[in-house]
């Protein structure tokens, strides 16, 4: 893994404004960073072309037919079971859910074990990240998986699978110490794609992805932008808040690829790469 450089730097006259783009502001609820918790529920319902059958990769072993997830989350859940070499060892358990399904989860958990058990495990409906198809819970194969809390150890292939996670751009989204932010219980076995290096850089830093997100506000586009530098590249992460009205003019600095996210509260990431094998940074 490359190094990581994640202190501010005042850029002030270094920005190369390339280009400016006209976003909606409802794409502020759309894209791989968007925070879904009881604060922030899902605003947009997904568009079903951006979902994939897990069947498509059929060495993926899954708990039930039919299961779907947003087609670059479920690339690199392959990408990551290949490199933990966890694919003969891991089941896909709960990927994409409609509202309706979560309803029903929800209903169903609470009837069978309780209110306190739920409220640590269950979100609402509409507070559910599995409903934007980017979360993934995983459990070890095995003839009985507990659908709501499959076993996921820490040890060989799964422990592999969470070391190399982040690489992929998975976080383990509810961790123990953060049930007071989140307001769910540790979940071994929940992963949420982010997309590189978000994870990666929450990972280094113990943040969960609400802490990530109120940290990027401090990163605007006129100041400092957060930095990561890794061995193929340069990136610089930073914040644009949604401007009053219906859309917001975004600048993009000069960069050989970049990614847009909404936060789904108040505003728009962007992460801009530059490839070293390309480049020497600007
Ligand atoms: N188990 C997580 C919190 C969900 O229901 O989305
Ligand atoms: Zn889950």
């Amino acid at each position: 893994m490359g190094q990581t450089n994640l202190a501010k730097r005042n850029q002030s006259g270094r920005h190369i404004t390339f280009k400016t783009i006209k976003l909606a502001n409802s794409e502020i609820y759309q894209g791989q960073l968007v925070l879904i918790n009881p604060e922030n529920p899902i605003r947009q319902a997904l568009s079903p072309g951006s979902l994939m059958p897990l069947s498509s990769i059929p060495a993926i072993h899954t708990l039930r037919d039919g299961m779907l997830l947003e087609r670059t989350c479920l690339r690199q859940l392959a990408e990551l079971l290949e490199a933990s070499q966890g694919i003969n060892d891991i089941v896909a358990v709960s990927g994409y859910r409609t509202k309706q399904e979560q309803e029903h989860i929800y209903a169903s958990t609470l009837a069978e074990r309780g209110a306190e058990y739920t409220a640590c495990y269950v979100a609402l409906p509409d507070r559910s990240e599995h409903q934007s198809g980017l979360a993934i819970d995983v459990g070890k194969l095995s003839k009985d998986v507990d659908y709501i809390a499959p076993a996921f150890p820490d040890t060989e292939t799964y422990k592999a699978f969470k070391q190399l996670a982040a690489s992929f751009g998975f976080i383990q989204r509810y961790k123990e110490g953060k049930e007071a932010i989140t307001q769910i219980s540790c979940e071994p076995w929940h992963f949420r794609y982010v997309g590189y290096p978000h994870a990666d850089i929450m990972e280094r830093n113990d943040w969960c992805l609400e802490e990530y997100i109120d940290a990027l506000k401090s990163y605007t586009h006129d100041n400092d932008h957060l930095l990561f530098e890794d061995d193929r590249s340069f990136v610089e992460v930073y914040y644009v808040a949604a401007e009053a009205g219906a859309s917001t003019t975004i600048p993009l600095v000069l960069c050989d690829r970049y990614i847009l996210s909404g936060n789904n509260k108040d505003g728009f990431i962007v992460t801009a790469y530059w490839d070293k094998s390309r480049r020497a940074h600007v």
